[in-house]
């Protein structure tokens, strides 16, 4: 079976590295997220291991289409009733390339009917549609005349990992943060601090990663778990991978530490690390207090940015001297904007360009050798 794993945009790296170092097979650095085969049980361990992939697809099928009827043909052929009948719920949703003559949603219709039309000449009977919370979620991607039809096994998208209890002003998604941390070159043993750290997001993600624990432990129910194929001997080998994900957990890593200015939002980071099962130090402090005490650290923060300008370049001020006197520090930063680092005068070891939300950002990473 062919997978295909969903990255944010400039994260297929890491995705790539990740997926690899957790054994899957057949992995191929492709932009906007990346494939691997295996059996169904891979599927499953991908959507619990991966912290970088935002969804995990099963490749149902591909073929030639130049028009929307042949989307429509191509789609009803396949085989649906391996995993849903009328009794799921589904929604289907569409990618359309500009090279392709129709509107999305008009796709997604067409997928929909592919769909019902199939299920009408083998149950004489449909699945009615969810758009809130289907059973089986369908995806058509269109593009220079090949389609291809996916169907999602995460249900919620992946950065939803459930120990997440509140967020701050401006969460972090956790498969971003995941990235980040990857890219940034941290080796989870190095401490690490985030000096801004809102609600916790990098540092729970950085502990989580450094003791081995899966992300997706906390999720009650993946997509897939409520497709018409998964059974009770599928829930039971489910739970047994849960199980074995529990103990492949070393439960260690090294000091790992927030502070914020907002008393009020670590209170969030607390109770978020304490519902991840994570025993973490947060302590209120400003960013300027911030010393190196003469230890190699590791520093990975995304400021705040779209705030008031005089506010604003006092903090990236404070930020650049940071940075300057945190000698022997690895630093990583993501930048919402190009003010944000514009005064730190250190040539940056690594720029990543990345998007947080809608936003174009970059993780520019300084190593702090100490020469003047
Ligand atoms: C964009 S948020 C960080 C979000 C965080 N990564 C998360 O996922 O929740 C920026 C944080 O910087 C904090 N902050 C702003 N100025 C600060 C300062 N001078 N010292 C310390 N923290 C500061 C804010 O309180 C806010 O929580």
């Amino acid at each position: 079976m062919e997978f295909y794993v969903t990255a944010g945009p400039g994260t297929e790296s890491v995705l790539r590295d990740e997926l690899c170092e957790l054994g899957f097979s057949q992995v191929r650095l492709n932009r906007g997220g990346i494939p691997f085969f295996g059996e169904m049980r891979d599927g499953w361990r991908a959507c619990l291991q991966t912290r970088i992939g935002q969804r995990v697809m099963l490749v149902l099928g591909r073929y030639a289409a130049e028009t929307a009827d042949d989307v429509y043909a191509g789609a009803r052929a396949l085989p649906w009733s391996q995993y849903l009948t009328p009794k799921q719920t589904i929604a289907t949703a569409a990618y359309v390339h500009e090279s392709c003559p129709e509107n999305p949603n008009f796709i997604s219709l067409k997928l929909k009917d592919a769909i019902v039309d199939s299920q009408r000449d083998e149950f004489a009977a449909r699945s009615s549609v969810s758009r809130d919370d289907p059973d089986v979620r369908a995806f058509v991607y269109w593009s220079r005349g090949k389609a291809t039809v996916y169907l999602d096994l995460s249900g919620e998208p992946l950065f939803k990992r459930g120990y997440r209890l509140s967020g701050g002003e401006a969460p972090l998604k956790e498969t971003l943060a995941a990235a980040m941390l990857r890219l940034s070159g941290w080796d989870r043993k190095t401490p690490l601090v985030d000096p801004m750290c809102g609600s916790g997001t990098l540092v729970i993600e950085a502990a989580l990663w450094a003791a081995n624990i899966a992300p997706g432990i906390w999720r009650e129910r993946f997509g897939f778990e409520r497709w018409a194929n998964f059974g009770s001997e599928e829930a039971g080998e489910m739970a047994a991978l849960r199980g074995q994900m529990r103990r492949e957990a070393t439960r260690q890593h090294p000091r790992i530490t927030g502070f914020d200015a907002d008393e009020k939002v670590l209170e969030s980071a607390r109770a978020n690390a304490r519902s991840a099962g994570l025993n973490l130090s947060f302590r209120q402090m400003q960013l300027r207090e911030l010393q190196g005490e003469g230890q190699r650290r590791f520093l990975i923060t995304n400021p705040p940015y779209g705030v008031r300008l005089d506010a604003e370049n006092r903090l990236y001020q404070e930020l650049a001297a940071a940075v300057h006197r945190l000698v022997g520090w690895r630093c990583a930063i993501l930048a919402g904007s190009p003010q944000c680092i514009r005064n730190i005068k250190l040539n940056p070891a690594a720029t990543f360009p990345l998007k947080n939300g809608n936003i174009d950002c970059q993780l520019t990473v300084y190593e702090n050798a100490g020469v003047p």
